[in-house]
Order: structure tokens, then C-alpha cells, then sequence
């Protein structure tokens, strides 16, 4: 289960698309930046795209090298380090493909992810024929792992692969960079591969610079353009590793899986410095005005550094309904385990003003 409004839901309720928020999916609330239209106008649809993104890859490297001082001191970033793919959401099944199909001994093929989490980590396990556990996080301390206890899990259990996602969908946590080593060691010392997905991290105020950790040569790093400049119809992510570890997953990739007109876009969203900044900004504003209003209605919302809200509500399948009757779709978080909460993203200021003022008067 994903978020996103999907067209049957909109039919049975008899709403039209225009007359709809989505709070349920999570991307930039200031929609897609500036020229990406212009730019897909110029694509020729009469030819294939390029099925090796070289231009994208090429953006994207100069993007990180400019924002990171670790790659700068690590010499820079070199392109086969970077694949590109259809949505991040592509590159999860790729490493689960990659890295957990038979005829891996039984022994190896299984993975472990932080929870409660994104559902598909465990979809894509489940698809390569792989068991997944969970480690999952304490409510009660704010939704952070026990790490020494992670580490253990890892000594005994030898998972392939171990899922972490920073900050955490859906509880908006986001660990220190001494937390996430630890669990890299703790992955290396077992062979197996830590992948970081960071589809979030774009909205995190000031976070530490995790392309440091391409220094490990069993991280994996997972980054969504279409989270960070709301290129959700077009899907456009991107995984960096080490030269290797992306050569054997590009192997697994079909030709074209990143489509001409989301590549054309993708250049366009990175050669636009300033938007990244501007949406921190503008989710930063809303996060906080959200926090304090639902707050003050007497819901219980957990800090986030992300760009969504995780609210406990009581019953969150009974609210989303609630809200979709106005129009105003939420995300019920019962698939994560948590069925008194839903998720709400971040959009504009306005709109979440439409919000709050919906929950006032269905309380
Ligand atoms: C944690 C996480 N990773 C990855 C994705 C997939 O994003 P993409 O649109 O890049 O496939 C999502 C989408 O909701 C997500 O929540």
C-alpha cells in the first residue's frame, strides 16, 4: 500500500482530481521547477531515450560534488558510481534481485529492515524470493532503534541486506552519522550491504554530509528526484555505490527504464540551484504550522525532519475516511502497524490551513 489517490477512490466518492488535496504522498510542495514543461517540449518522442542517463548522471555528479565537501576531499565522484532509474522505487526491486535471488545459499538470502518503514522494501524481498525481519522501533523512545541491539541482530541473523531509511517513512526520524555507521560496520562485518534510502533527506534542515559514507564499499545510497522537485507522475530516482556494486545492479536493469521526457526534466531540476533551499524552506513553515495547530487540537504529532507529519489520531483508517470526504486525502498508517496514525505530507501553506481546519471540526 502506497500513498497517492488513486481514480476508483475519487469515482466511489464522486469527486473530481481538481477538487482534491493529496496529503498522502509525500514530494515538493512547490511542484516541479521552473522550465521542466519547456523542456519536455523538446524531447523527441520519435527516439529512444539514452539508456545510460549519461547526461543526468553527469548533472547529478556535478550537483553532489559541489554540495558535499567529503567528495571533494574523496576526489569527487566518479560516474559509474551513479544509476539512474525509474523511481527509486525501481532501484529497491533491483537490489533485491541483485542480491537476494537463488541460487544464493539459503543461509544468505534474507534481509532486515529498520521498521516500521516503507512497505516496499519487504514487497521487492518477498518478489526474489527472500524472507525480510524487522527490527522495530520503540514508540516510546521517539521511534529510535536500539543500535547495539541492531547490531546484535545483524551478528546473529547475517541478512544480504539491511534496509534503513533516513529520515524514516513514516516516523519522520532521522539518525546521526555515528548511528548509521555503526550499523554499516555492523552490515560489513557479515558480508551483507547496507542501503541507505534517503528519499527524504532533501527536506531535512542541515543534515550531515551521508555522501561520506560512499567511503564504505558496502553502502548504497538511494536518492528520489521525484520527492525532491515533485516529478511524481515522470518517476525518476538514483542509487550511488561503489563502481561495482552499480555495475552488478545496472546488469539487472532493462533497457530505457528512465524514459526520455523524465531525463530531459531531471537536468533541468538539477541545474536549478536555489530550489532545493526554497523547498526546505516552505516545508519548514508549513511542518512547524502544522505541528503547533494539530498540537493545540490535542493530537499527539511526532517531531519530523522530514517533509510529512506522523499524527496519532486515534483511528486512522476512521479519519482518513473523514477527510477524504472533504477532499482532503491523508495517509492511514495501518500497513506500517501503527493503525491509530496517519501521515500527512507537507504541501503549501494554504492548504494546510484547509487542513487543520478540517480536523478542528471532525474532532
Ligand atoms: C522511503 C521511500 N523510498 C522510496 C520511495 C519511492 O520513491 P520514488 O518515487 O523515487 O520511486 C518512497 C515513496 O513513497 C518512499 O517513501
Amino acid at each position: 500500500m502506497h500513498g497517492g489517490i488513486r481514480p476508483a477512490d475519487l469515482r466511489a466518492l464522486g469527486l473530481r482530481p481538481e477538487d482534491v488535496l493529496d496529503f498522502s504522498a509525500s514530494v515538493s510542495p512547490l511542484g516541479p521547477p521552473a522550465g521542466v514543461w519547456e523542456a519536455m517540449r523538446r524531447v523527441d518522442l520519435t527516439a529512444y531515450p539514452d539508456p545510460a542517463c549519461l547526461e543526468l548522471r553527469e548533472a547529478i555528479a556535478a550537483r553532489l560534488i559541489r554540495q558535499s565537501p567529503c567528495l571533494a576531499g574523496q576526489g569527487g565522484l566518479s560516474l559509474d558510481c551513479i544509476l539512474a532509474g525509474n523511481g527509486s522505487t525501481e532501484l529497491i526491486h533491483l537490489l533485491a534481485r541483485a542480491f537476494l535471488t537463488p541460487p544464493l545459499k539459503p543461509a544468505h538470502n534474507s534481509a532486515l529492515q529498520l521498521g516500521p518503514t516503507y512497505g516496499e522494501y519487504a514487497g521487492a524481498c518477498r518478489l526474489a524470493g527472500a524472507s525480510i525481519s524487522a527490527l522495530e522501533a520503540r514508540r516510546e523512545a521517539g521511534f529510535s532503534w536500539d543500535m547495539e541491539q541492531a547490531a546484535e541482530h545483524i551478528d546473529s541473523q547475517r541478512p544480504s541486506l539491511v534496509f534503513l531509511c533516513n529520515p524514516n517513512n513514516p516516523t519522520g526520524v532521522f539518525l546521526a552519522q555515528s548511528e548509521v555507521e555503526a550499523l554499516a560496520q555492523a552490515t560489513q562485518r557479515v558480508g551483507g550491504l547496507l542501503v541507505l534510502d534517503e528519499a527524504y533527506l532533501g527536506f531535512v534542515d542541515q543534515p550531515w554530509d551521508t555522501l561520506s559514507l560512499l567511503a564504505w564499499d558496502n553502502v548504497v545510497l538511494l536518492r528520489s528526484m521525484t520527492k525532491d522537485y515533485a516529478l511524481t507522475g515522470l518517476r525518476l530516482g538514483y542509487l550511488l555505490a561503489s563502481a561495482k556494486l552499480t555495475a552488478r545492479l545496472s546488469a539487472f536493469q532493462p533497457d530505457w527504464s528512465v524514459n526520455a521526457l523524465a531525463q530531459a526534466a531531471g537536468l533541468v531540476a538539477l541545474a536549478d540551484a536555489g530550489y532545493l533551499p526554497r523547498a526546505r524552506q516552505a516545508v519548514a513553515q508549513a511542518r512547524e504550522y502544522l505541528t503547533e495547530e494539530l498540537t493545540h487540537l490535542g493530537f499527539r504529532v511526532y517531531p519530523s525532519a522530514a517533509n510529512f507529519l506522523l499524527v496519532d489520531v486515534g483511528d486512522g483508517a476512521a479519519w482518513r475516511e473523514r477527510l477524504m470526504r472533504r477532499g482532503l486525502f491523508v495517509r492511514d498508517c495501518a500497513s506500517f502497524g501503527l493503525p491509530d496514525c496517519i501521515r500527512v505530507g507537507i504541501r503549501p501553506l494554504a492548504d494546510c490551513l484547509r487542513l487543520v481546519q478540517a480536523m478542528g471540526e471532525g474532532r
